[in-house]
């Protein structure tokens, strides 16, 4: 489509004119092409300047979420790529597909969601143009064994991503909300999509919500949710980052490549936390993290257990 090679040239020359007759050219189009392809994408929000004789200009901060600039910075040119400017829930996109019959890996990305799904049951606030959200499928090479350690590889790769692109040093609150300063930036759910008869997973869904510049949260998250306060980072570039991380982490999974980064960026191991399971609250100290991202926990008579699953309660 002309309108997205054209997009190609300018993301590749941000703040550089180029002239109509080049882009014309390098398509094989007319100038008046040009002209309304260029219009469109100032529709689309891109913040392009035209000058007589000069040609056209992408300014920087055009923060626009599209498939040419989240596949420039993916490293992975197979993954297929599908932007929506609003979605209910890109999980709920992503299981769609699935049962469509999609091609692996898949990345979905969304603007805003009007159902952004949480764990255990919550709903995950979702605004336009301050966040992003995306779901990452994948068939796993081993069936559900590798779709264990998955969600801890994908907080590591947030981390990895929120320091490479916005320069923030994040931490993980098991299981894997991600907080800077106190406050949760990001939230994870990881889905499988299981056959019944081998019960091993068909496809992993990653789902992932970052808020990048959001301020204005509803008054029962406001204590709570954060941002990374970014208003100059580019979504579709945190977006791929976390992709080329995860990518990179799932390869060497089953190995647990990450863990030890993963224990590294905990926020609270050594900790005293609260935990209720079977409707009973306890107290205990979070001891250390197990190969599959299990939670250990002292408890006061000295014995040990490891959480799996479930939430804890921790001053951060
Ligand atoms: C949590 O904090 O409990 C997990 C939140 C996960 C939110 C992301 S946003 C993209 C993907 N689509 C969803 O509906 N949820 C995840």
């Amino acid at each position: 489509m002309l309108k997205e090679k054209i997009l190609k040239i300018l993301l590749e020359n941000v703040g550089i004119f180029i002239s109509g007759e080049a882009l014309a050219t390098a398509n094989s189009v007319s100038r008046n092409a040009v002209w309304k392809a260029v219009s469109s994408l100032k529709k689309d929000g891109y913040k392009i300047a035209s000058a007589h004789n000069r040609g056209y200009c992408l300014l920087d901060g055009s923060d626009v979420l599209s498939k040419t600039a989240v596949l420039r910075f993916l490293d992975n040119k197979n993954t297929e790529v599908f932007v929506f400017e609003e979605l209910d829930s890109t999980n709920s996109e992503a299981k769609r597909s699935v049962s469509k019959g999609i091609s692996s890996p898949t990345l979905i990305i969304a603007d805003s969601q009007t159902s952004g799904r949480g764990r255990l049951g919550r709903s995950f606030y979702s605004p336009c143009s301050t966040g992003v959200y995306f779901s990452y499928v994948y068939k796993p090479a081993n069936g559900i064994a590798s779709g264990v350690a998955v969600t801890s590889a994908a907080a590591v790769a947030v981390c990895r991503a929120i320091k490479e692109v916005a320069g923030l040093n994040a931490g993980i609150k098991w299981v894997n909300d991600i907080y800077i300063d106190g406050k949760k930036v990001c939230g994870i759910l990881c889905e499988a999509i299981t056959e019944l008869n081998s019960q091993t997973a068909q496809c992993i869904i990653v789902g992932i919500g970052i808020n990048v510049s959001t301020e204005n949260f509803p008054d029962d998250l406001k204590v709570k949710a954060g941002s990374l306060k970014a208003r100059n980072v580019d979504r579709n570039r945190l977006a791929a980052s976390v992709i080329n991380h995860l990518e990179m982490l799932i390869e060497g999974l089953e190995k647990r490549t990450f863990i030890e980064e993963y224990r590294r960026l905990s926020l609270v191991l050594g900790k005293p936390i609260t935990y209720i399971k079977n409707g009973v609250e306890t107290q205990a100290a979070a001891v250390g993290v197990d190969n599959d991202g299990g939670l250990i926990v002292r408890l006061s008579d000295g014995t040990e257990t490891t959480l799996s699953s479930g939430e804890i309660s921790v001053r951060i």
